[in-house]
């Protein structure tokens, strides 16, 4: 009985997660796109991140800035922005799949411009 409500209780929550994962997952940048991303985020994002995303205007946007943070956190900062601040919101220009994308790449290390 006790493990039955506590299903119940989990259960939105655990569904929820799945759904964003798998969409996410499948929705992945073709490579192309993936070169449109690394340019759109070294020019326009590096702007007020630092030309090395090692911080300007905005704080920095490396490995060791964002490895702690929560994906679902840095898609969210990156998709609407902050409001009350410079960080403006980008999902006019991006969709989840890139922004998560970009958040990877970001926790990762992101791929120089030549690289790809
Ligand atoms: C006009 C300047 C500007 C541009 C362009 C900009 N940002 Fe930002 N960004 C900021 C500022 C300022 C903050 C800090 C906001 C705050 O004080 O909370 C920020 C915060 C962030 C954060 C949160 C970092 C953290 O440690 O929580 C992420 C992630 C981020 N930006 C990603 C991006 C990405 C990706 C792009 C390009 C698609 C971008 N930003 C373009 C100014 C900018």
């Amino acid at each position: 009985m006790r493990i039955v409500l506590l299903m119940a209780l989990l259960a939105p929550n655990t569904v929820s997660a799945q759904t964003v994962e798998g969409s996410w997952t499948t929705a992945s940048p073709t490579r192309e796109r993936q070169q449109v991303l690394v340019r759109v985020v070294r020019q326009d994002c590096g702007s007020c991140h630092g030309m090395r995303l090692t911080g300007g205007l905005g704080p920095p946007l490396t490995p060791r800035a964002l490895n702690e943070r929560p994906l679902e956190a840095l898609v969210s900062t990156t998709l609407y922005g902050r409001p009350g601040t410079p960080m403006p919101a980008w999902n006019t220009l991006l969709s989840t799949a890139d922004a998560l994308w970009i958040a990877q790449q970001l926790q990762a290390g992101f791929p120089d411009e030549a690289a790809r």
